[in-house]
């Protein structure tokens, strides 16, 4: 009897939590120190997974795409940068303390998880109301007014129980250094909290070198930080992160269809890789950032409730246009296609930019909060029948950290020999593992723990007539079959192949 469950309520994240740590998937920063808050560190398997997320990401994007080019910008970059972009003066979260408990919190946050009350308690209408009169007070920066409604929705503070708030006040998220060792006087240089702004900077040195013609995008992978002030909820929010971007630079009046076009893709992407389409939604942002026309986030359903994954935005020409006021330098690009209105060149303009940014960490939580998985299973015959309860990573092969794991049933016979020369053959190919240790039943259970779709075991009948059994982590079948078929066996399971022909 099978019965796998998906974790549903928020209780189940402590169980991915220890489920990780326990595993090698994700570990606490610098634990042994008590471990610096929303700062996190990915273990052997953790890295794994994530790498094949983050190949995934690049190759559907660099490799599906022959007008999408990559590039891998530095962190630091001339501080300017940061007053072009508008966040030196704009990238701001607004928070308010307790005054009972000293704690301090996002005003904004504070009002979303009332609204997701009264959605929960069945009064969406209300729950949507509230979020849209936050977005009006926030757009029109009346601080003095989101006070006024966290205190007229009557929120208490979760620790001291009390409404005693301070004023809300804006507090900018970037994280800044010394950037001279000899001037003192030097301006900080930030530490980016997008990765967009090098792919902005860059943009005419990748279009020339690259010889690409608009429509076409940049991707980038890499680190970006924020001070948040609320970080909670694991991996969800950290202060260190990874952001998978692309800027697609497009003609102006084109972009709402390329916004439309992106957002249906990069939903795809998620359902792909294995996310279920009921926990995946759209949710268009209440409040726009500063740099953006149009923008919605993807959310993904995870056990503490819906919460953005990917964001994707319009942002019209407002990086471009800025960079090229404060470096002086020209942004435009020539477009020698003709216009059919015109009927001339549609000559020199600054394109406008349809990003998709997602967060590597938030993919990665939401793929393990997707496979973890915990189904009551039936062993053994007659009297020596029991059930229990049986937990797996249901990853996708192609995901999974290691590919497949190769057991000699015992350690004798010549049986650890051919195991050992399984390996060999299969190690150019897949990550792969042998163990020996302890009965093989244990040993599947520590590879259903960490999500490795094939079991290979060598037996008895192995070394007669060099056939293996494949056990599958998902049904827990076995199947016999020649050591020869085992390489295309398992490459065409753990192929990216499968994933991008749904893209
Ligand atoms: N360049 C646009 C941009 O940075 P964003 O919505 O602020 O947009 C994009 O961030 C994505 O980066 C988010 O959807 C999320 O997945 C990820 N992200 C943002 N802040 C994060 C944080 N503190 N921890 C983990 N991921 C974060």
């Amino acid at each position: 009897m099978s019965n796998p469950t998906a974790p549903a309520d928020a209780a189940q994240l402590k169980d991915i939590v220890a489920h990780a740590k326990e595993y090698g998937f994700v570990f606490q920063s610098s634990e042994i120190y008590d471990g610096l808050a929303a700062v996190y560190d990915y273990g052997p398997n953790g890295v794994e997974l994530k790498n094949n997320l983050k190949r995934l990401w690049w190759e559907a994007m660099t490799q599906l795409h022959d007008n999408v080019v990559g590039l891998d910008a530095a962190i630091f970059m001339d501080p300017r940068t940061w007053e072009a972009s508008g966040h030196v003066a704009g990238f701001n979260d607004p928070l308010i303390d307790n005054l009972d408990s000293k704690k301090r919190y996002r005003a904004d946050v504070l009002l979303e998880e009332k609204a997701a009350e009264y959605e929960k308690a069945g009064d969406p209408a209300r729950g949507a109301a509230l979020t849209a009169e936050m977005g009006r007070l926030l757009t029109a920066n009346d601080l003095a007014g989101v006070r006024q409604l966290i205190i007229n929705e009557d929120i208490l503070c979760p620790v001291s129980g009390t409404g005693k708030w301070t004023e809300v006040r804006q507090f900018n998220l970037m994280f800044s250094t010394q950037g001279s060792a000899v001037d003192s006087d030097a301006p900080p240089v930030y530490l980016r909290p997008e990765t967009a702004q090098g792919i902005f900077v860059n943009f005419l040195n990748v279009q020339k070198s690259a010889r690409q013609k608009i429509p076409f995008g940049i991707a980038q992978i890499g680190k970006a930080f924020r001070n948040e002030i609320v970080a909670r909820q694991f991996i969800f929010r950290m202060r260190e992160f990874e952001q998978m971007e692309m800027q697609f630079f497009v003609r102006p009046g084109t972009e709402g269809a390329w916004y439309d076009t992106w957002k249906a893709a990069r939903r795809r992407f998620h359902e792909a890789v294995g996310l279920s389409p009921a926990k995946l939604r759209f949710h268009d942002h209440d409040k726009l950032a500063h740099y953006a026309k149009a923008a919605v986030d993807i959310e993904y359903e995870f056990p503490f409730g819906f919460k953005e994954i990917e964001g994707i935005h319009s942002r019209g020409d407002f990086d471009l246009t800025q960079h090229q006021t404060l470096s002086r330098k020209k942004q435009q690009y020539f477009d020698a296609d003709i216009d059919p209105g015109t009927g001339k060149a549609y000559g020199n303009y600054i394109p406008f930019v349809v990003e998709t940014s997602v967060g590597a960490d938030r993919l990665f939580l939401a793929t393990l909060c997707e496979a973890f998985a915990e189904e009551t299973i039936t062993e053994g015959e007659g009297e020596a029948q029991q059930t229990k309860t049986r937990t797996f990573l249901k990853l996708h092969p192609a995901l999974a950290p290691i590919k497949a794991a190769i057991f000699p049933l015992v350690r004798k016979d010549g049986m650890p020999e051919k195991a050992q020369q399984i390996f060999d053959d299969l190690r150019f190919d897949f990550r792969v593992t042998v163990e020996e240790k302890d009965a093989i039943g244990k040993r599947y259970t520590r590879q259903d723990l960490i999500g490795t779709p094939f079991c290979i075991v060598v037996d008895g009948q192995t070394l007669e007539d060099d056939t293996v059994t494949v056990r599958d982590r998902d049904t827990r079948a076995q199947t016999r079959m020649p050591i020869s078929a085992l390489r295309a066996y398992i490459a065409e399971a753990v192929s990216f192949r499968r994933i991008f022909e749904k893209l």
